[in-house]
């Protein structure tokens, strides 16, 4: 049987660096799912969409295939065989991410291949409806969070990396907006599943975060597979 580790929490809160790292070190698969969402939505600004038209939607989803491998244990993500990775991580994209997450036809088309994954290998994956909606069964759920100040921070940093050009209160302003509709849409809303570890890592350093992560889950494997 697989060992599952669901992470889930909202955007900026160090998801994907600190999955990423724990995932090393327990030397399971890590599973972004959030990426499969935005080659969706990259798909949909391709096509220039009109998401609340469902009919449309539908269309457009039937034309979309989404694939994942994995290249020196790193994942990629695929539109229609183009490797999109790159392309994926820009304002626009995660705007279009936000809203179109939001409607069950998309969510239905990625559910089979996030529990397919699971089914078959050790995976620590993350989302925002992983331990509640995806894996309800996984050994181990965490809640990662941080304050909005400090995750528009690390966001500004980010981008400002990428040479984007935005400002801090812009970015504060985005992720309010986002959390307000992650948390408050209809379908596979995010929160904290009631059997998951709440962590904050507002004050915490990654490596504190993944220590605490990597420790929870080798005491949960030892139990398990006792
Ligand atoms: O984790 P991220 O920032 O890459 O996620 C991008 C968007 O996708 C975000 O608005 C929430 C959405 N998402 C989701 O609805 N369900 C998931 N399992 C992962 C991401």
């Amino acid at each position: 049987m697989s060992f599952n580790i669901a992470i889930d929490g909202p955007a900026g809160a160090g998801k994907s660096t600190i999955a990423k790292l724990a995932a090393k070190e327990l030397s399971f698969i890590y599973v972004d799912t959030g990426a499969m969402y935005r080659t969706i939505a990259l798909a949909l600004l391709r096509a220039h969409t009109d998401i609340e038209d469902a009919e449309a939607l539908a269309a457009a989803l039937a034309q979309i295939e989404v694939g994942i491998s994995y290249e020196d244990g790193v994942q990629q993500v695929y539109l229609n065989g183009e490797n999109v990775s790159g392309l994926i991580r820009t304002e626009e994209v995660s705007d279009m991410t936000s809203r179109s997450s939001a409607k069950p036809q998309v969510r239905a088309k990625l559910t089979d291949l996030q529990r397919d994954l699971a089914r078959r290998e050790n995976v620590l994956m993350d989302g925002r409806d992983i331990g509640t909606m995806i894996l309800p069964q996984a050994q181990l759920k965490i809640f990662l969070t941080a304050s909005v100040r400090t995750r528009a921070e690390r966001r500004y940093r980010e981008l400002a990396g990428q040479g984007e050009v935005c400002t801090l209160e812009e970015i504060e302003k985005d992720i309010e907006e986002r959390d307000y509709r992650d948390s408050h849409r209809e379908t596979a809303p995010l929160r904290q599943a009631e059997d998951a570890v709440l962590i904050d890592s507002s004050d915490l350093t990654v490596d504190e975060v993944v220590g605490r992560i990597v420790e929870l889950a080798k005491a949960r494997m030892d139990s398990a597979w006792k």
